[in-house]
């Protein structure tokens, strides 16, 4: 006689699946509602993508996706069109936007945040960062390079198993440098959980939010990512103080330029 806890519903497996499709259900026709729906097919009409394969990453902003590109891949973001998904964002990235978008509704907004998303990822391209490259973009949709392979996305540097994490410190300290020097920009929202970690690699994803190296705030920002990267890295053994940090990557040319004395 089976004990109650170890029998079998034969219905209930089923039952387990039809609800976890149904929340998946619900959860693409949140995004793909009928304008994003659009957007995707002109986005696959321009031959960006074939077809989305499946969600890497869901979010209250927006979802990446991976979709098949002839025999490779891609790596499709797209931010959900809803008055949410600026209510998170910081006063100084939201006024550089509205100044952008000249749009008043949250749709331009979002339009404006992908296009500038596709913007500075090509900055960072041509400092030699090592980012997405950009492939395009189209209303609330950005077409990136994919970061992984065929077993799936890279992992965040927060949830990978680092073989050598000096050697990651050294990398991150040339990338930001080029970011800082090259592209003259601060990311703003830097941390070991918008790095990815890809043959042995940190590459930096996620910089919409982005500033001008001689924004009033880089300094301030810059000074806080580095910080959240010192603290993760002094936890795996290597000892980062966010000054030494922040003196490798050329924050001294961080922040408004000096006022002109007569
Ligand atoms: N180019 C890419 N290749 C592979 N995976 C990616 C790529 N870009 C993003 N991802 C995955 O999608 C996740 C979310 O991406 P991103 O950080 O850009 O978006 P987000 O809207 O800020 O989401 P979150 O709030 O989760 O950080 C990343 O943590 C990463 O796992
Ligand atoms: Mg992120």
């Amino acid at each position: 006689m089976p004990r109650p806890e170890d029998v079998v519903f034969p219905g209930r497996e089923r039952f387990e699946d039809r609800r976890k499709e149904r929340e998946q259900r619900k959860l693409l026709d949140e995004f793909f509602d009928h304008a994003t729906l659009l957007a995707v097919s002109r986005v696959i009409n321009r031959g960006l993508f074939d077809a989305i394969d499946y969600p890497i990453s869901t979010g209250k902003e927006g979802g990446v996706f991976r979709a098949t590109k002839d025999a490779g891949w891609r790596a499709v973001k797209i931010y959900r069109i809803s008055n949410a998904t600026f209510r998170n964002l910081p006063p100084y990235a939201l006024e550089a936007l509205r100044r952008e978008a000249s749009a008043k509704n949250y749709g331009g907004l979002i339009f404006a945040w992908t296009r500038r998303e596709h913007t500075i990822l090509g900055r960072l391209q041509d400092a030699g960062v090592r980012s997405p490259v950009p492939f395009g973009h189209y209303r609330n949709v950005l077409v990136m390079e994919y970061i992984g392979t065929s077993e799936g996305a890279a992992p965040r540097l927060r949830d990978a198993r680092i073989d050598d994490p000096q050697a990651v410190y050294d990398d991150l300290v040339v990338q930001i440098g080029r970011m800082v020097r090259e592209a003259r920009l601060v990311h703003g929202d830097l941390s070991p959980y918008n790095t990815l970690y890809f043959d042995g690699r940190p590459v930096l994803i996620d910089v919409a939010q982005s500033v001008a190296a001689d924004h009033p705030e880089a300094l301030r920002l810059l000074t806080r990512d580095l910080a959240n990267y010192a603290k993760f890295f002094r936890r795996l053994g290597v000892p980062v103080e966010t000054d030494e940090f922040l003196k490798a990557v050329g924050a001294d040319r961080v922040g408004p330029p000096p006022a002109e004395v007569d």
